[in-house]
């Protein structure tokens, strides 16, 4: 009986649920390699595909859960984001998780909290542009995050590709000792990319919220038959969205994949297509990547 049960509970992993730094430094040394996984919860598939790959190539896993208030300007939807912590907990014990770092605000924020990351250049454009600050809430989060768990990889997904340009940046100009890993953007069967703020969206906006990677794909079959031309490829994408009554367009983009330059010809350098529409009071970016040659 005893044998049963401890067999059983071997089975069942344990997770560690962490809320302070000085815990998870305490609980890191038990770990060698580890893959972070940075949050802000509301989990979707997205997030356990990356949660699943830095299990499976660092063989532990951590993930962070943390709204980051210094992303969201005043009038964006901080306070409203979606949170359940409980329903992420229970995700991330399925799937093996072995740390979730679950920080209150005064733990990243403390009183007196003045020191932020600013990463020049790449953060002037397409999200930049839209919502300045953000990319100064998000690099200082993410150095934060880096420096408290000191992950041996760091997993990103596309569906965020200015993030991801500007968190790399960011890694290498500031010597960080770790991989940053971009893993592929998870859709629904109808192509739209998983994100947490799809929860936002009422059933008719949801009808109307593939249009994006309809958009995308047009771009991309333009380039696949040979269409080079930044303006034909914007105007493609332009044009799916204008047909669709409950899009309104915030940008459409054929940027240089790597300075996120508008590109007036693409070239061997790849582009990558990316937009960010307003349905309803609800803003959703998405992005297709062509790379370079
Ligand atoms: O992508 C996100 O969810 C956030 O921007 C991140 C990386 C967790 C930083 O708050």
């Amino acid at each position: 009986m005893h044998h049963v049960l401890r067999s059983t509970q071997y089975a069942i992993r344990h997770m560690h649920i962490i809320e302070t730094i000085a815990d998870f430094r305490r609980v890191r040394p038990q770990f060698g390699s580890l893959g972070l996984v940075p949050t802000m919860g509301y989990l979707h598939a997205g997030h356990l595909s990356l949660v699943q790959r830095a299990k499976a190539e660092c063989g532990a896993a951590a993930v962070s859960i943390f709204v980051n208030p210094t992303q969201f300007a005043p009038h964006e939807d901080f306070n409203r984001y979606p949170r359940d912590m409980e329903r992420d907990l229970g995700l991330l014990r399925e799937i093996g998780t072995d740390l979730v770092f679950t920080p209150p605000m005064s733990e990243i924020y403390p009183p007196g909290f003045s020191t932020y990351v600013e990463v020049e250049g790449v953060t002037d454009t397409l999200e930049g542009a839209a919502r300045p600050g953000h990319f100064r809430g998000v690099a200082t989060v993410v150095c934060k995050l880096f420096t408290i768990t000191q992950p041996t990889r760091a997993y990103f997904g596309q569906k965020d590709a200015q993030q991801c340009v500007v968190v790399k940046k960011m890694v290498r100009d500031l010597n960080l000792p770790l991989d940053v890993i971009i893993c592929p953007t998870v859709r629904e069967p109808d192509g739209l990319a998983m994100s947490s703020r799809n929860a936002y969206l009422t059933p008719e906006q949801r009808r109307a919220a593939p249009v994006l990677h309809r958009a995308l794909s047009a771009a991309q079959q333009r380039y696949e038959s040979g269409e080079r031309n930044g303006d034909t490829l914007r105007a493609t994408m332009q044009t799916v969205l204008h047909a669709e009554a409950l899009a309104e367009t915030q940008y459409v983009s054929a940027a240089d994949p790597l300075t996120l330059r508008e590109l007036d010809s693409v070239g061997t350098g790849g582009v990558l297509f990316s937009m960010a529409v307003r349905i309803g009071n609800t803003r959703l970016i998405d992005n297709l990547l062509i790379e370079g040659e």
